[in-house]
């Protein structure tokens, strides 16, 4: 795995002790802007990356079959000449995000990413639905999404749902995709967790049952709080209960800048002087972060950030941006993005303040949690995002 940021082996530990070993990370992603460049853009394999040349590209198809009138099998030169193409910015988002501060309280099944398991880029590829719609599908069936070493289900649903954005993609960020990325073909599920987006993707097939997959059943679920890890890896009917399949991503936000134990330098001794506190939020299923905002005396009182969705961001970028080329940015699409909070704070309230702490709302009111709910796989921490104790200078 190329976790962009350090994985760490905590154990058991108090919150007042959450210190990164690497905090420079999320701050690093972040600094980079709306767009995460390929090489900083986080990678999650569950085995060895497929060996693909550039002949085995040409000849790799995609099988669409299962429960249709019209199997067929598409490469990916088919796809681009059988289907509208498109361009969309999407943000992909590990269910592991934020499992580090998880780990500290207790440790989970999975390693420690920390804030930074999140990155953005314009995609290229087909509508999963406008190719679904040429199989003809018979109705109310799930997709199974396997490719061999990985695999797992969709609502078929959702994935004939033009709104939802999925994409059989095969260029990020103008690029043909990198091998760890999913060269030559990929699924990309905008608004779910990143575990949906199956790479080297050779096979969808229409069925009345959930994918049969082992990884389907035993990753990306939120079991219940009172299974530990062992429980979970000894008895597997937690791993069999469709309730806890993990679908969309829940809100979620952190803060970027500062960095646990970063140094402030504040520009003047003046009573005015501010810092601008600066992160991330995102939210599930296409829908949008409504709010953000931020506490400084843990939750007793709260401050309104102010958001930039990516329309504020791309307002700049035309339909034929020179590094990316064609964006076709429809304010449904842009719902899968993350979005950029900022809030001005006096450097005297934040020298007085032990923590600062951030949290999200989406529009349909969800809001992050003030606990953790702590869960075996470690998966979907979305609680208050906090940083500690900063010295100001
Ligand atoms: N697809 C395959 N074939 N094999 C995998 O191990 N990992 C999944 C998903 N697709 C995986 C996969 C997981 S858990 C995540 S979070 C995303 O890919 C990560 O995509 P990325 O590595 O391009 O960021």
């Amino acid at each position: 795995d190329g976790a962009p940021e350090a994985i760490d082996t905590q154990d058991k530990g108090t919150p007042d002790k959450w210190v990164p070993r690497d905090p420079r990370m999320l701050s690093d992603l972040y600094s980079q802007g709306f767009f995460t460049s390929t090489n900083l853009f986080f990678v999650r394999n569950h085995g060895a990356v497929p060996q693909v040349d550039i002949e085995k590209a040409k000849n790799w198809q995609v099988e669409i079959n299962g429960l249709c009138n019209n199997p067929v099998s598409f490469s990916v030169d088919d796809l681009r000449r059988t289907f509208e193409v498109v361009t969309i910015p999407i943000t992909l988002v590990c269910a592991g995000n934020r499992r580090k501060e998880q780990n500290v309280v207790q440790k989970s099944l999975g390693f420690s990413w920390g804030a930074a398991g999140i990155s953005t880029a314009l995609f290229t590829g087909v509508r999963l639905a406008d190719v679904l719609n040429f199989v003809h599908p018979q109705k109310g069936r799930r997709m199974d999404l396997p490719n061999g070493h990985y695999g797992t289900s969709q609502l078929a649903s959702w994935a004939r749902d033009r709104k939802r954005g999925m994409l059989l993609a095969w260029a990020m960020n103008g690029k043909a995709l990198e091998p760890d990325h999913g060269f030559p073909l990929r699924l990309v599920v905008p608004g779910q967790i990143g575990g949906r987006s199956v790479k080297w993707l050779t096979k969808i097939e229409l069925s009345s049952i959930e994918s049969q997959h082992h990884l389907h059943f035993h990753d990306n679920k939120v079991l219940p709080m009172p299974v530990g890890p062992d429980q979970a890896r000894a008895e597997t009917q937690w791993w069999y209960d469709p309730r806890y399949i993990i679908r969309d991503l829940n809100v979620n936000s952190a803060i970027a800048t500062p960095d646990h134990d970063q140094v402030l330098a504040a520009t003047s001794d003046s009573e005015e002087a501010t810092f601008v506190l600066q992160g991330y939020a995102y939210a599930g299923g296409g829908r949008r972060v409504c709010r953000v905002e931020i506490t400084l005396d843990e939750g007793s009182s709260w401050s309104l950030a102010e958001i930039k969705y990516p329309e504020d961001l791309f307002r700049e970028v035309t339909h034929d941006d020179p590094v990316y080329g064609r964006i076709d940015l429809t304010e449904e699409d842009t719902c899968f993005c993350w979005c950029f909070w900022s809030y001005a704070v006096k450097v005297a309230d934040l020298s007085k303040a032990s923590s600062i702490a951030v949290r999200a709302m989406d529009e349909s009111l969800a809001l992050q949690p003030r606990d953790m709910y702590w869960n075996a796989t470690g998966m979907m921490n979305n609680w208050w995002f906090r940083v500690f104790e900063h010295p100001t200078m």
